[in-house]
């Protein structure tokens, strides 16, 4: 037997909203230290509100949520620190003058030192690539730039954990290659992502877990190649966007 306590714990998850919607009912899963999770399912399946509860922006209903074995209600200030979450409106999360200043805006924030802060922002823009447009004007970068910078806002603050909402919404095929690449790099990097997305197809091979979500639920779980097969042996059809030449890893 073993007591190890892992990196983030759901425990029976629940949200009633007030007009009586049930957003979510008894979620459990946990998250590993170098986990890449995928949370999919379809529209108002509740990938959202469960993204919501992972940083303390809603309260659940029932249940609890555990980081490191301790309850994030508990000091969500320090919570918001350890979960880093990149919202699907790359735009509402840009809010410095130029790429560096928006970089260093969460640091900043923490009151560290202005060496730590610059050590910080130096070490997120080279991881997303954005070294070279320091100085520019987040207004002026594509859309895929955009979200480049809104990770490199997250990673910034140094998380235990980074998750994406829908990381690949609005962007063209380049942009889309690019958060994938940048994904992939970060996950081999070491950080713990989870990466929720209706999108299934874009980053199927590179999770080491998949969640599928429904009516607020969970209704798979697995890892990726053994939950799309049994998935299509059940007759249940290839998630939208997998082309065939994407499924060859699989047996
Ligand atoms: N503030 C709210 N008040 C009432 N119901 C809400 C609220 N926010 C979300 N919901 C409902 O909760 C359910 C789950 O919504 P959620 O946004 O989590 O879906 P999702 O899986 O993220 O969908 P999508 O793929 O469209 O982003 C939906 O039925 C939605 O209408
Ligand atoms: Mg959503």
């Amino acid at each position: 037997m073993t007591d190890r306590i892992p990196l983030l714990e759901i425990r029976d998850l629940s949200h009633r909203f007030s007009d009586g919607t049930v957003a979510l009912s008894e979620v459990s899963f946990s998250v590993e230290k170098g986990d890449f999770l995928i949370i999919s399912g379809p529209n108002g399946s509740g990938k959202s509100v469960l993204m919501k509860h992972l940083n303390g922006l809603l309260s659940p209903t029932a249940g609890e949520i555990r980081l490191n074995g301790v309850s994030i209600s508990r000091d969500l200030v320090s919570t918001r620190k350890k979960i880093g979450l990149v919202f699907q409106d790359a735009d509402s999360q840009i809010i410095g003058q130029t790429v560096e200043r928006d970089a260093a805006f969460g640091p900043e924030n923490l009151r560290l030192p202005r060496a730590e802060v610059d050590r910080r922002v130096e070490k997120a823009l080279k991881e997303v690539n954005l070294l070279g447009k320091k100085t520019a004007r987040p207004h002026v970068l594509s859309g895929g730039e955009k979200r480049r910078l809104a990770v490199a806002g997250v990673l910034s603050m140094d998380p235990e954990i980074v998750i994406f909402d829908e990381p690949f919404s609005n962007l063209d095929y380049p942009g889309i290659r690019q958060v994938l690449q940048q994904l992939v790099y970060l996950h081999g990097k070491g950080h713990t992502l989870i990466v929720i997305t209706h999108d299934l197809g874009k980053v199927l091979a590179h999770g080491t877990r998949l969640i599928i979500m429904g009516n607020g639920r969970i209704i798979e779980e697995g890892e990726p190649e053994e939950l799309l097969s049994s998935l299509e042996k059940r007759g249940i059809r290839r998630p939208p966007g997998l082309k065939a030449a994407e499924m060859t890893w699989l047996k």
